[in-house]
């Protein structure tokens, strides 16, 4: 079965159980600097999780790429990937445990053909603040499921938050639920004694693989530490498409399905080595293969590798395939690398439809890090053979002076039998931390993983101070201006749109007292939920327009502005009090991006 046909199957199958399907969410949330990028389908949903209505309705369903970079290493593992395809379904206060668990059984059971005694679940076990989950016990027996195929496990494995969070650790205002997990277990595999003194679905022997993951999402997190009940009971369910597929092949192996084969058979092709042919090789076939899947759909959505947050991510991930490339002593070179990647066009049809913009700068990265390569390589191999000591503040200098990333001076080092202390990693660490511009945003949050808190208020009204910028951009500069991307942290809103150059220092003040006569006349925003071509004939602004559902929400600010948006957006201009523009920056040809914060 190919990953098109699940896909297709599984939507399918939530629509006729009364779903609607929407739109996934852009890769680079908007107003959500939670994580870095989209990393599930349920980020676009957290306010109706909360109870406000979604234009779409209760009951909703997508596929939705989710980028996970916390870890790269162990991408080269036969089952984690920088970024997988989340089947997603949800009931927002609509249906709960009984319909969520027979469905999903009967979707692995009656569409994709899973043999039931190779499926394992596992539950909450229960906590002082949580019961344990003894409905969906009932439910799962009564489905048919023995009682050894039923594990309880505690708030580790079996809470659902962002970030990882656990009841203990998660924000003011977050919410999460207890979950059931779904597992496959391939019965051929041995249980390996190095993981534990006996196999169980959680164990990471490689014998059990998780698919799928029905969360129960009705808690949320109050001041004083303690759990209350959402206003609704929610379902998030997420279901890995890449791993669904390997267990349907009875291969514990995610690269040996179908959305990478055309990419490691290119692979193969130029190297004249086959995959599993070598252990060792199979490590960079998996990192090249993984790593270009997630770049071409990242600058398919417009993001452009750079030295900061999204850009420097995309950076690293085109870097390290390069640098595997080489490792698996290939003649593929910078301008090559396209080539490789090609065969994702018969599987994002937006990765195909932005082609020659992926092509250009995925060429263009892999082309200056070949240098950036050579350079670091003979400088590294120099440095070994003279016996220098090789510490946290020369693999920073070798990063700043020839661009050469950590983990590749850390795998060279490896290569030589030497390895970095965690003291000699903190050294760089604290380095970097010292030059990286936005250092604070990214040490704070994102890329630790940790829940911004307290930070929602601002978040909200720099929300509604972008929809003001692109408004005021209009009327000064022109009707042409159109947006080319838009982040949000609790610091800063930055917003990316089409013009020829840089602004005036006139243009820039005219754009800023725009914004700030809006906030003065305390204008009321409000929203209105209609179709979208009716909202598209009003003039309403909108920006991924194949990426909207037929009923949008629109928000008006005043008559000032009109955008389709999902909100959240404070209720009257007031609020935001007085916006500033701290710097524009051209960030490509006919690109400039804006920075803006507001000020007490
Ligand atoms: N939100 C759940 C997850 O990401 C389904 O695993």
């Amino acid at each position: 079965m190919t990953t098109k046909e699940i896909r297709e199957k599984y939507i399918e199958f939530f629509v006729s159980r009364g779903h609607k399907e929407i739109t996934p969410s852009p890769l680079v949330l908007e107003n959500d600097p939670t994580t870095l990028f989209t990393s599930s389908g349920m980020q676009q949903m957290v306010p109706y999780f909360k109870g406000e209505k979604h234009p779409m309705g209760e009951k909703l369903v997508d596929s939705q790429l989710s980028v996970r970079m916390q870890d790269l290493d162990e991408v080269a593992d036969n089952r984690h990937l920088s970024s997988f395809e989340m089947l997603g379904n949800w009931g927002l206060g609509s249906y709960f445990k009984k319909d969520q668990l027979n469905w999903i059984w009967e979707f692995f059971i009656e569409e994709i053909g899973f043999d039931s005694e190779r499926l394992h679940v596992s539950l909450f076990e229960g906590n002082k603040d949580v019961p344990k989950d003894t409905e969906s016990y009932k439910i799962w027996r009564k489905i048919g499921l023995p009682e050894n195929h039923i594990h309880f496990y505690d708030v580790n494995k079996n809470w659902w938050a962002r970030n990882g969070a656990v009841p203990s650790n998660m924000p003011t205002g977050e919410i999460g639920g207890p979950d059931s997990e779904i597992f496959y277990e391939f019965d051929f595999i041995e249980h390996r004694p190095e993981f534990g003194s006996f196999c169980h679905p959680n164990c990471d022997c490689g014998k059990f693989l998780e698919i799928g993951n029905s969360v129960f999402m009705e808690y949320v997190k109050n001041e004083d530490g303690s759990l209350s009940e959402l206003p609704q009971k929610n379902v998030d369910f997420g279901g890995g498409l890449e791993r669904i597929a390997a267990a349907k092949n009875d291969n514990p192996d995610v690269f040996k399905i179908d959305m990478f084969s055309g990419i490691i058979k290119r692979i193969e092709e130029e190297i004249g080595i086959n995959y599993n042919s070598d252990p060792k090789k199979d490590r960079d076939f998996r990192i090249i293969t993984d790593h270009l899947r997630t770049s071409c759909n990242l600058l398919a959505e417009g993001v452009i590798p750079g030295n900061k947050l999204h850009g420097y991510a995309l950076r690293r991930l085109i870097r390290r395939a390069m640098f595997h490339c080489h490792l698996l002593g290939s003649g593929i070179s910078g301008s090559g690398i396209s080539h490789i990647a090609e065969d994702l066009r018969n599987h994002y049809p937006n990765v195909d439809k932005n082609w020659d913009f992926v092509e250009e700068n995925l060429n263009t990265e892999a082309v200056r890090f070949e240098s950036a390569l050579k350079r670091g390589l003979a400088n590294l191999t120099k440095a070994v053979s003279d016996g220098v000591e090789i510490d946290g503040k020369f693999a920073f200098d070798l990063y700043q002076n020839d661009g050469f990333p950590l983990e590749l001076t850390l795998e060279i080092l490896s290569q030589n039998g030497m390895n970095f202390t965690q003291d000699e990693k903190n050294a760089f660490e604290a380095e970097f931390e010292k030059h990286r511009e936005n250092s604070r945003v990214t040490s704070a949050g994102i890329f630790k993983g940790g829940l911004e808190n307290k930070s929602d208020e601002t978040i909200t009204k720099l929300h509604t101070t972008t929809h003001l910028l692109h408004a005021a951009l209009r009327q000064i500069l022109g009707e042409h201006i159109s947006q080319k991307g838009s982040h949000i942290t609790a610091e800063r809103l930055r917003f990316d749109f089409g013009h020829p150059g840089k602004l005036t220092d006139e243009e820039i003040k005219n754009v800023e007292d725009l914004m700030n006569l809006q906030i003065e006349k305390k204008l009321p925003v409000t929203f209105k939920t209609e179709s979208l071509d009716a909202a598209i004939a009003k003039g309403a602004l909108h920006f991924f327009a194949d990426k909207y559902g037929n009923e949008v929400k629109v928000y008006s600010i005043g008559n000032f502005s009109k955008e389709v948006c999902g909100g959240p957006h404070v209720e009257n201009t007031k609020e935001i009090e007085h916006v500033r523009i701290i710097k524009q920056e051209k960030i490509g040809s006919g690109v400039i991006r804006i920075y803006a914060g507001i000020e007490k």
